[in-house]
């Protein structure tokens, strides 16, 4: 039970937090901010503009009130309350006008808006009957009944309204705003450090182990930049290294083979020095492949290879030599990498599948970012449990195979490590041509502008 509800927190966490790591900064820093400033606008609503609107109308009221008890006991003509009120009106921002022998209907009980609510019910202070006119957001009519007349008061909106409250509103939504603006910017730059990390690891893994990258960032970013180019050189290093000690291996063994092959050419032939000299050429093709192999490792730019040209050109050399080969690439579909290291690994796997069948189908895929090459042919093909073994180095199957077809044992080895380091995989299945299926996949290409 609680393993299902804590799958469910995470799984609601991840459906609301938004999938960007700008997105999350942003949602985590700006949620408190908006949440304390609606706290804060509500606190100050109920507090201060409530009873500031409730305080200003209790002064209208009061206002109105002693005016309309003067106006009710003063023995003065019409003329002259009116003008008095006038004077008086200008003194108190009201506007103030006399209306003897008119009686008001029966008083009408109105819903105030919501803007006059503190006018309507502070205008209890007024002990005679009145009538107020309510008209929202603007300015308000009051009609008090006396006894010789109605006394209307026309009460501005800028006496029972407060506009500190828009200010404060517009404040804080401004500054919020700026808040939000900077902090924007300031995360963007820290997130594209972490970016173009990534996108430094993922070329790495691709192969491409000069991807121009420098730390850049916050400490924590910088600090994992750091360790990632440290990381690559000693990798780099370490590549290196192996790819020396092979070529210089095979190097050195070279003139000792030459020797012994000399040595067996002098000795009187039999059987015994003839295997002997099989042996001896072996080793020296084996130690060529090696060579081969260390000399044109990582010396090679990358760059864009479009895959149905690349593999037609490809297949032309084999055709050439009369093999039955057809290729059926109806997708365009491009891969960043080294071409020559390309050409060799497909080329290994296309002359393995020319060499041990008499017919060879290729097809070019594009699914999910991927790009898959798959190689079939109606050969023998490898049983199931060996097809791990085939890619050690120098592991050939049954000899009787082997010896017609002749070759070291690297070409698959070769081969996967092409392909592994242009972060792609390489797997071998049953074809339907009863022979082997090559399965080759690379991530695709998309951007022009990759470097
Ligand atoms: N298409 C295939 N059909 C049947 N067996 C295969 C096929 N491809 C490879 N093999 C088997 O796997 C072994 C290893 O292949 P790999 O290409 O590494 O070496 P190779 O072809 O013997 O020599 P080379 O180094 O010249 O390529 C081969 O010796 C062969 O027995
Ligand atoms: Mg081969």
């Amino acid at each position: 039970m609680k393993k299902i509800s804590s799958l469910w927190v995470r799984s609601l966490k991840r459906k609301l937090l938004p999938n960007h790591l700008l997105g999350r900064f942003v949602a985590i820093s700006f949620l408190p901010l908006i949440s304390l400033e609606i706290a804060l606008g509500g606190f100050f609503y109920a507090r201060h503009w409530d009873a500031l609107s409730h305080r200003l109308a209790r002064d209208i009221s009061g206002e109105i009130q002693s005016v309309a008890e003067w106006v009710d006991m003063t023995n003065l003509s019409d003329s002259e309350i009116q003008k008095n009120l006038k004077r008086l009106g200008t003194n108190l921002a009201l506007e103030f006008s006399w209306k003897p022998n008119q009686f008001l209907p029966d008083q009408v009980k109105k819903r105030a808006s919501k803007m006059v609510k503190p006018l309507k019910s502070e205008l209890s202070g007024i002990h005679f009957p009145f009538q107020l006119h309510d008209s929202p957001y603007a300015e308000q009519t009051i009609s008090v009944q006396l006894k010789r007349g109605i006394l209307q008061v026309v009460v501005p909106r800028k006496r029972f309204f407060s506009s500190t409250v828009l200010v404060f509103l517009g404040l804080m939504i401004v500054s919020t705003l700026i808040c939000f603006g900077i902090a924007f910017l300031f995360m963007k730059n820290q997130v594209r450090s972490m970016v173009r990390l990534a996108k430094a690891a993922e070329m790495f893994g691709l192969g491409q182990m000069d991807y121009p990258f420098k730390p850049e960032g916050a400490t924590e970013v910088r600090q994992a930049g750091a360790s990632f180019l440290q990381m690559r050189s000693r990798i780099q290093r370490y590549l290196k290294e192996r790819t020396n000690m092979l070529a210089g291996v095979s190097h050195d063994l070279r003139t000792p083979l030459t020797r012994l092959k000399l040595q067996l050419e002098m000795l009187s032939q039999n059987t015994t020095t003839k295997d002997m000299q099989q042996d001896v050429a072996e080793m020296d093709q084996m130690l060529n492949g090696y060579l081969t192999f260390a000399r044109g490792e990582g010396r090679e730019e990358s760059s864009f290879v479009e895959m149905s040209p690349f593999l037609n050109s490809l297949i032309d050399k084999f055709k050439k030599t009369g093999h039955d080969i057809e290729l059926h690439a109806k997708t365009e579909a491009r891969i960043y990498g080294r071409p020559t290291d390309l050409s060799r690994a497909f080329g290994n796997i296309i002359n393995n599948a020319t060499r041990y069948g008499t017919k060879t189908q290729i097809q070019l895929q594009k699914k999910q970012g991927m790009i898959h090459v798959i190689i079939d042919d109606n050969g023998p093909g490898i049983p199931a449990k060996k097809r791990i073994d085939v890619f050690k180095p120098f592991y050939r199957l049954d000899s009787a195979r082997n010896s017609q077809t002749g070759g070291v044992g690297l070409g698959l080895t070769i081969a996967r490590d092409t392909i592994l380091s242009h972060g792609g995989e390489i797997r071998l299945e049953t074809s339907p041509l009863k022979g082997l299926r090559v399965i080759i996949s690379l991530p695709e290409s998309q951007s022009k502008a990759l470097k």
